[in-house]
């Protein structure tokens, strides 16, 4: 697939890659290494409080420059410019894509169909401020009196894994005292785990949704309501216990939660792009309006960033063009994320909706086919707990994984001593990865030769690296946005849409009719095919024989 021909318009630049990489791609890192002294020191970039050390990818200097001459044959400069002037960019939605407007800065202008929305971003942080102090101050009460110490955030995909993976992240920021959770399969597991050692009375739920018409999100919602009502028997308690974040004001009070209690956005905002609206009220609340505000300037620093420096010194460009190169012209399919902190365990989740959900296509802006492999997929895990699991295929597997290493100089808690030896691997791993280890080096070591063809390294595995002196707010919004452009840049240069996910529909329109072949009571399902008909058969009758002679599984508490 990699091969065959782009269909937008720069296939002269794209065929002069794929020129180079038959030349090119083979070449050792060691030789690469072994010919250009200086390479470590020219091929890096450093951005918004992040350095990219990308010399150990499988690309040279010339590398850079041919893909830098593809994303200008892409007008990649008219999509930036777009994107940030509030163009309708989302064009099968017909919006704008400006989450870059939910972290401007107060009197900075950006204007939608002629109005500023900057006054309004800003006026709902201020009221999400308020809120989220008050909670914290213990000023909010609950309907009883009490104040509130649990935050249950409901909510799923874009809705969630922002907040979630930030919460995480910054948990060292957070007021530790107030218990945060987010509840959002709708395997009715995840909200009983989150609520069993919770009292009603000292709980606030917050429901977002930026539709407010998502199966998985109401259901849990409805079932929070029910949890809420039991305890405290009384339909006025919901005011002082649920609030909702959402686009769609009138679901929201159909739902029962008094829209006072509703903090707004807006259908500019894209649910994977979200984290810095509303829907990171439950990580302002963690952390505090001020780390909040901080979290919204690194992004900022990175927006600016990458709207003004030149593609070859532009930290999120890189990013996407040397992702092009890995999976269109190296062939890669994966790429792994392993962040070298424990608390953005939650970042490769993440990252795979922003990335796989924006750019899981295969058609055109136009709505041609897109003749070239599109998003990778993204995976991973913290190391160095990777490391003693999945590692080994990176080292000595048959694939080619390319992989981000992400790491701090400086760890948050007290514990540096472990900090050291957690980045020593990281750059040890990094180094296996490139450089390999040789048979001639074996046979040094003096290595029984019948092992020597299992325990030698190709290497020649590319990586980049990415540093930052200090897991805060500011480095988080800026690594975020980061990626945030860097998937816009490859969607640029394959002309998709990163803004639309029809794809999650198809399975959502299904999921309600199987759900109500099973509701049904007369006879087997005769609206579905044969195979998803006889599974639902199965299910409905070993479900009920199950029911029959089983007891459930009494709740510890
Ligand atoms: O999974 C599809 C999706 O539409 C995501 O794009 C979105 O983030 C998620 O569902 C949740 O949607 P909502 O915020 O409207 O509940």
């Amino acid at each position: 697939m990699s091969t065959k021909a782009i269909t937008v318009d720069c296939g002269l630049e794209w065929q002069a890659l794929q020129r180079h990489v038959l030349s090119d791609s083979q070449r050792h890192l060691r030789d690469r290494f072994r010919d250009d002294a200086d390479r470590a020191v020219r091929m890096n970039v450093e951005a918004a409080g992040w350095y990219l050390d990308y010399s150990k990818q499988r690309a040279d200097p010339q590398t850079v420059v041919l893909l830098v001459a593809l994303a200008g044959a892409c007008e990649l400069n008219k999509r930036i410019d777009a994107l940030f002037q509030g163009a309708r960019v989302n064009t099968t939605e017909d919006r704008p894509a400006l989450h870059s407007a939910l972290r401007a800065r107060a009197g900075e202008c950006v204007e939608v169909e002629g109005h500023d929305v900057v006054p309004e971003v800003h006026a709902v942080l201020e009221r999400m401020s308020v809120f989220a102090t008050s909670i914290r101050e213990g000023s909010w009460l609950g309907h009883t009196g009490r104040p509130i110490r649990n935050v249950v955030s409901i909510g799923i995909g874009g809705s969630d894994l922002g907040p979630v993976m930030a919460s995480e992240a910054l948990r060292a920021y957070s007021q530790r005292d107030l218990v945060i959770r987010h509840v959002s399969n709708v395997d009715g597991a995840d909200l009983r785990e989150a609520l069993r050692d919770l009292e009603a009375a000292e709980t606030l739920f917050i429901v977002c949704s930026k539709t407010f018409t998502t199966q998985e999100t109401l259901a849990n919602a409805r079932a929070a309501r029910t949890w809420c009502l039991e305890a405290l028997r009384d339909e006025d308690a919901i005011a002082r216990h649920f609030v909702a974040v959402s686009t769609n004001a009138s679901a929201v009070g159909e739902f029962g939660i008094d829209t006072r209690n509703m903090f707004g956005f807006w259908d500019w905002v894209g649910g994977r792009y979200s984290l810095g609206s509303a829907i990171g009220l439950s990580t302002m609340i963690a952390i505090g309006p001020a780390h909040f505000a901080q979290m919204l300037a690194g992004f900022h620093a990175m927006d600016t960033h990458f709207r003004s420096a030149p593609f070859e010194r532009n930290l999120p460009v890189l990013m996407g063009l040397l992702s092009i190169w890995n999976n269109n012209f190296l062939g890669a399919e994966t790429l792994a994320v392993l962040p070298y902190s424990h608390y953005l365990k939650r970042f490769p989740a993440y990252l795979q909706q922003l990335a796989m959900e924006s750019n899981g296509k295969s058609v055109t802006r136009g709505g041609g086919q897109v003749g070239v492999q599109t998003a990778p997929i993204y995976w991973g895990e913290p190391g160095t707990n990777g490391q003693h699991s999945f590692y080994q295929l990176l080292h000595q597997g048959t694939r080619l994984v390319p992989c981000d290493f992400i790491g701090f100089c400086q760890p948050l808690e007290s514990a540096a001593d472990q900090h050291d030896l957690l980045m020593a691997n990281m750059f040890a791993q990094s180094e296996a990865l490139a450089f390999g280890k040789s048979v001639g080096e074996l046979e040094q070591d003096g290595v029984d030769p019948a092992l020597i063809p299992h325990r030698r390294f190709d290497g020649n595995r590319p990586s980049n690296t990415l540093l930052s002196d200090r897991l805060t707010p500011h480095s988080l919004g800026a690594l975020v946005s980061m990626y945030e452009h860097s998937v816009f840049v490859q969607a640029c240069v394959w002309d998709i849409n990163p803004f639309d996910q029809w794809g999650v529909e198809l399975g959502k329109a299904l999921a309600l009719r199987v759900f109500d072949a099973i509701a049904a009571t007369a006879g087997p399902p005769t609206a579905l095919d044969a195979s998803t008909g006889s599974l639902v058969v199965r299910y409905l009758q070993r479900r009920d024989a199950v029911r029959a002679t089983t007891k459930l599984i009494k709740p510890v508490r």
